[in-house]
């Protein structure tokens, strides 16, 4: 099951390149991607209504793409405009075109009813050119569903354990229990880490053995995950009880803005950025390399979950309260799924009969 009404992360911006037809599968869906004269992306089906030839064997003609098998050539509404030596075009000839949009640095794909897309829906915090940030693009594929890949970022105790040699915190995200709130479309989890010895990856940039750090993200569907850190000297979270710090300068911040999008039921494309407010020269690649680092540490235990979870057929996950914001976003995302007339249990654990499988509608 996938919600379909919502935004998708297609890929940054320079995985579209000018004059060239890219290939996606999202939500089952094969897909080409190529960019108009004015720049704006083109996502249609990849599959011509004649006789089913890869349309990203084609060619790009001005704003239209050509079939290289029999010529049939379509515009960016993915009606076909051109049947070489057949004056008349049945209005049945035609391809499904997806609507996208570009912010930031990324490219966005809608799956659901096209006449649904609004671009007010696309936040603004999201991707690599996000303004003040020093941040570079970075892309994982996952061999794994996408809910698992989401429990991994909704629950960040796993810092503790998986990222152990490169975040490195020690215990203190295993044995602090956020504040999760829940949001429209999605939770936010917030905490300070009190008086935590500065992360090894951050002592060159920091003048300070131990820090009081503030964590906040919004996980929102159909899969944003979006993180900001202020670190502060230690002490200063004592003024502010659960609460956001203000008024008060950090030492140091970073942001980083992550989307992950279904390729099938049992493979995930995982887009980052990640980065800080200094634009010291060489720290956006210093970030980039970081994540790669640290983020297929989590590509490698969520790919092998799912392995496990593939050979386990009619064995449950049991929660722990650390699972509390896991939970909230199952229950969101399986409301904005009901009102889009999919129902059933999402796959990944957290209910009884959640952990199996299920066909896409
Ligand atoms: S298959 Fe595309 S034109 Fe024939
Ligand atoms: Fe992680």
């Amino acid at each position: 099951m996938y919600l379909k009404n919502a935004w998708y992360v297609a890929g940054f911006s320079e995985d579209f390149p000018n004059g060239a037809l890219t290939t996606r599968t999202y939500l089952e869906v094969p897909l080409v991607f190529y960019r108009k004269d004015d720049g704006a992306v083109v996502a249609m089906e990849d599959r011509c209504c004649h006789r089913l030839a890869p349309l990203s064997h084609g060619q790009i003609e001005g704003d239209d793409l050509r079939c290289m098998y029999h010529g049939l050539k379509f515009a960016p509404s993915g009606k076909c405009i051109e049947i070489p030596g057949q004056p008349r075009i049945p209005s049945s000839m035609c391809v499904r075109s997806y609507p996208t949009a570009e912010s930031h640095g990324c490219v966005w794909i809608w799956m659901g009813q096209p006449e649904k897309a609004s671009q007010a829906d696309i936040p603004d915090n999201v991707g690599p050119d996000l303004p003040g940030w020093s941040m570079l693009p970075g892309r994982l594929e996952v061999n794994a569903n996408y809910m698992l890949v989401a429990d991994n970022l909704l629950d960040l105790s796993h810092l503790s354990y998986v990222h152990r040699d490169s975040f490195g915190p020690g215990l203190v995200f295993g044995q602090t229990r956020p504040k999760v709130e829940r949001l429209e479309k999605g939770v936010r989890v917030s905490r300070w880490l009190l008086n935590q010895p500065t992360a090894k990856y951050i002592r060159e940039k920091i003048d300070a053995t131990h820090l009081d750090v503030w964590i906040t993200y919004d996980f929102i569907a159909p899969g944003l995950f979006l993180l900001y850190a202020e670190m502060h000297e230690p002490g200063a979270a004592q003024k502010f009880g659960e609460d956001a710090p203000s008024g008060v300068e950090p030492l140091h911040k970073e942001y980083t803005s992550q989307a992950v999008t279904p390729e099938s039921l049992g493979k995930s494309r995982y887009f980052f950025s990640y980065g800080s407010w200094d634009r010291t020269p060489g720290l956006a690649e210093f970030y980039r390399d970081f994540s790669y680092l640290a983020f297929n540490e989590d590509a490698e235990i969520v790919s092998a979950q799912q392995r496990t979870i593939d050979a386990s057929p009619g064995i449950t996950m049991q929660p722990t309260s650390f699972d509390a914001a896991t939970l909230q976003y199952r229950w969101i995302l399986e409301r904005l799924m009901r009102d889009e007339g999919i129902d059933g249990p999402l796959i990944g654990g957290g209910r009884a009969e959640s952990n199996h499988v299920q066909q896409a509608p």
